[in-house]
């Protein structure tokens, strides 16, 4: 197989989608790899590492197979040739045009945020191994904002207390993030409205705080639900007061094709205290704080209310490195030994992820998603799903 690695061009993405170690790896396999000049140069992987690897450098758009972070941008889309298979970040519940597009030039598209969340699949999620970048990134961004040490210290200036830090939400960033902090010495609180993650947020030496919504918030396949209007009273005057008495609070809480829920409101912001640090990992999907400004770092009150987006890319070397290896393994699945492409629908994870291909949208939920009508060459229609999964 002809496997082009293109460079990045989506504003602010330094991420590639495979390092030399895996290019090397396929490169050994009898795949050709070919890497777009610069293509790891913004996430430290110059030309020369992809060459002593095994691959050359050139016109990786015009390989069969084409591997991406970011979805394509319009320009991107004209060098894709039709009937290539392209890997990427799709987000296809939310991009219809661009599903509508892959699929009428009969590119085999598939989606590594659309990759089954099931343990055979853990190699490949894409998702889980991005959050875990975000997660540990947004303590750095509080510890590095906050006026304050992590740790307690006990000095010939006297005993420093330690910060206080708040994770909402004990998904995959979630946990990445308490163990961060604890990790920097600060003494750590937890909330998810899923209780099964007590055990884990516990095992990581936090406390997971309690309340009774008269529900659960477990919703299928190991995802949250929205809750009630009730239940969300509930968590909000929990959150109230645990906010008011952290240092640091990082929200990852998401429901998976909804946008954010709003937890935070701008009384909880007014009640901390001054030089407190709010990372609102959710800013991409609106965010869990009403004031996040999603892309935007401000200040209320003296309170740093960070809404970063893409945090991944901010740790370009390590979340491409994992993203390599979640492509390498997806590859595994899809690539027979002489190198050709298995496009074996009947597999689990392969139909959860194709979302496109022989000129139809085959993925279900996408397809629901965009319009049960919609094969090649029907009209464009553009609706909004608000949410989706992000990275
Ligand atoms: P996510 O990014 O969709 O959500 C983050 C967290 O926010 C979740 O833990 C969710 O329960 C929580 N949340 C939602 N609404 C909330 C609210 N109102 N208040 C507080 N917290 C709220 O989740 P993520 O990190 O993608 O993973 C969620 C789950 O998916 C995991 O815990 C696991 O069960 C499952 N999973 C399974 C994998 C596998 O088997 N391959 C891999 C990764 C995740």
């Amino acid at each position: 197989m002809k496997i082009g690695v293109v460079r990045e061009t989506a504003p602010g993405e330094r991420r590639v989608a495979l390092v030399p170690e895996t290019v090397g790896r396929l490169a050994k396999g009898g795949n050709q790899l070919v890497v777009e000049r610069g293509a790891g140069e913004a996430s430290s992987f110059p030309d020369k590492l992809y060459t002593d690897a095994g691959a050359t450098i050139g016109d990786a758009w015009s390989a069969e197979m084409v591997l991406k972070v970011a979805k394509p941008s319009d320009d991107e889309l004209e060098r894709l040739r039709d009937g290539t298979v392209l890997i990427a970040f799709l987000q296809p519940l939310t991009n219809h045009a661009l599903v509508r597009d892959l699929a009428s030039r009969g590119i085999t598209a598939l989606s590594m945020d659309a990759i089954p969340r099931i343990t055979r699949a853990q190699p490949m999620d894409a998702l889980s191994s991005q959050a875990t970048v975000a997660g540990y990134k947004a303590v750095l961004l509080a510890a590095a904002a906050l006026p304050r040490f992590f740790p307690m210290l006990t000095t010939a200036a006297g005993t420093i207390a330690p910060a206080k830090a708040f994770i909402i939400g004990a998904g995959v960033a979630g946990l990445q993030a308490i163990a961060t902090a604890r990790r920097l010495g600060a003494v750590v609180e937890a909330f998810d409205t899923r209780p099964v993650v007590k055990e884990q947020v516990q095992s990581l030496g936090a406390k997971f705080l309690e309340v009774d919504l008269g529900e659960t918030g477990e919703g299928t396949g190991g995802y949250a639900k929205e809750l009630s209007e009730e239940a969300h009273r509930k968590e909000v005057e929990l959150l109230a007061k645990a906010v008011k008495e952290n240092d640091i609070v990082i929200t990852t809480a998401a429901i998976p094709g909804r946008p954010a829920p709003k937890l935070i409101t701008a009384d909880m912001v007014r009640s901390m205290k001054p030089g407190s640090v709010i990372v609102d990992l959710a800013a991409e999907t609106g965010g869990n704080s009403e004031l996040t400004e999603p892309g935007k770092v401000i200040e209320v009150n003296g309170v740093r209310i960070d809404g970063t987006t893409n945090l991944p890319s901010t740790m370009p070397y390590h979340a491409s490195q994992m993203y390599s290896r979640n492509i390498a393994s997806l590859l595994g699945l899809l690539l027979t030994k002489e190198g050709t492409l298995n496009l074996d629908l009947k597999d689990d994870v392969i139909k959860g992820t194709v979302i496109t291909h022989g000129g139809e949208v085959v993925h279900d939920a996408t397809r629901k998603a965009v319009g049960e009508t919609a094969t090649a060459g029907a009209a464009p229609q553009r609706k909004a799903v608000p949410g989706g999964a992000t990275v």
